[in-house]
């Protein structure tokens, strides 16, 4: 399943706003950053051309480790407020959906993360761990049921979704829309999930949108005068500036938590099964001393895998960052899984898939700064459960063929893996 060896383009030859590139095997497009990262400036690309496109000036590509912790730690010059997900400025009719906090700037992005933070601390993600332990042992359960095929719907896909839902008070009865959905509005440009067609893809992303809009606000309405301790009723009551959320505000944020709380976590899982069966060694240490070894390798496995590959960010006035100069209104992308491998800061084996790397200081929930990951310990904590689950009950499953991956530049997703066992 190793990547075979191709010849490295020139930095010069490279163009990352070309889907072309992001179909390349995950080595080819390794070794493409590699030569990038050698630069002594941060590379510069015309934006991608889609029919979505408002015309944009192009962006930088922060490549480097120190490139990407200086953007994440000065918000107030590497503003998120035109956008965080998306390199090409979005049309006004996505805020209504994908206006969230994510593509916010503080007071008012501290103000909503605010609501949403106390539901994710360490503490209260311990509370969840029994609830994610019977939910990773019940997928098991059905795995061994039914036998091997594909590990991305049998097992990755399923734990974040149910957590997530439980988490907003979402019944299982809705958990394939949502993942439809939330598949769709992540999906890039992968013809699976989308049409070719430009225009006909939007239509798409913004149905996904209204549809998950459409759930919240009914979820919403059901529990008026009736509220739980779930997200949903914590969002619609929720008090921000003196106001209550609009309805547009709930269902952005709504879209974010279950968009985030999905499609990552599963990526990360179905990666992770991919390196534990090419890595057998580093299987082994996991296995012989799990309790030990699980926390460094879900770090190691964020970092190498890298689910979310950049951010954007765009400039609010003219700054000079590790002697580079930017402008007011330059963009940039976080490369997060160009930074995890630079050789600068992980040294020579960055390439090496080590569960014991120490120390790990990977940006793969983004550098510190005010938008970094608000769920990274749910997410460990469900990757830990999940393979704890997995490696005890399933000792020999393993990957059995190459991975479908998604075409995407934003998500290094996997859409189905071939799994094996007994
Ligand atoms: C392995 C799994 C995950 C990875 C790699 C990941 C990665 C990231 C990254 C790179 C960012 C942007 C950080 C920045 O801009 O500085 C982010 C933000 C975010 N993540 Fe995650 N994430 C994961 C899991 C989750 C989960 C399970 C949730 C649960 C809801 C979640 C919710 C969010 C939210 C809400 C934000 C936006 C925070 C803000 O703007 O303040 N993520 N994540």
């Amino acid at each position: 399943m190793t990547t075979p060896a191709s010849p490295t383009p020139a930095a010069s030859d490279i163009d990352l706003s070309q889907q072309d590139f992001w179909a390349l095997p995950l080595g080819e497009r390794h070794a493409a950053f590699a030569e990038l990262r050698k630069l002594n400036a941060p590379p510069y690309f015309a934006d991608p051309q889609t029919p979505l496109t408002i015309e944009g000036q192009g962006y930088y590509a922060l490549v480097n480790h120190a490139d990407v912790l200086e953007a994440s730690r000065h918000p107030d010059t590497f503003s998120s407020a035109r956008g965080a997900t998306s390199v090409v400025d979005l049309p006004s009719e996505f805020n209504e959906y994908f206006g969230s906090m994510i593509n916010m700037d503080d007071p008012r992005h501290a103000r909503l993360r605010r609501i949403v933070s106390r539901a994710f601390t360490p503490r209260m993600i311990k509370n969840f761990e029994n609830d994610a332990q019977r939910a990773a042992a019940a997928i098991v359960d059905d795995l061994l049921a039914t036998g091997p095929g594909d590990f991305v719907s049998q097992v990755s896909a399923r734990l974040p979704l149910k957590i997530i839902c439980d988490m907003m008070g979402i019944g299982d009865e809705h958990y394939e829309m949502v993942l439809r959905n939330t598949n769709t509005i992540l999906a890039g440009g992968d013809p699976e999930f989308h049409s070719e067609d430009m225009e006909t893809a939007i239509g798409q992303i913004l149905t996904a949108g209204a549809d998950l809009a459409g759930l919240v606000t009914s979820l919403a309405a059901e529990r008026e005068g009736n509220r739980g301790d779930d997200l949903i009723s914590a969002l619609a009551t929720a008090n921000v500036d003196g106001e209550l959320l609009t309805s547009a505000e709930l269902a952005s944020f709504f879209i974010l938590l279950v968009v985030a709380g999905n499609e990552t976590t599963r990526t990360a899982l179905s990666h992770a099964l991919v390196q534990l069966t090419d890595h057998p060694d580093q299987r082994d240490l996991l296995v012989t001393d799990f309790e030990g070894r699980i926390t460094g390798a879900v770090e190691e496995i964020v970092r190498f895998v890298s689910p979310v590959m950049y951010m954007r960010r765009s400039l609010t006035k003219d700054a000079v960052v590790n002697g580079h100069q930017y402008r007011a209104g330059d963009k940039c992308l976080l490369f997060y899984w160009s930074a995890n491998r630079d050789e600068s800061v992980f040294g020579p084996g960055t390439d090496r898939f080590d569960i014991t790397r120490s120390p790990n200081p990977h940006v793969g929930f983004g550098g510190a700064g005010p938008h970094f990951c608000l769920g990274a310990h749910l997410a460990r904590r469900e990757i830990t459960v999940m393979l704890r689950e997995l490696l005890h009950r399933v000792p020999d499953i393993r990957a059995a063929g190459e991975p479908d991956r998604l075409l995407s530049s934003f998500i290094n997703g996997i859409k189905h893996l071939p799994c094996d066992f007994g």
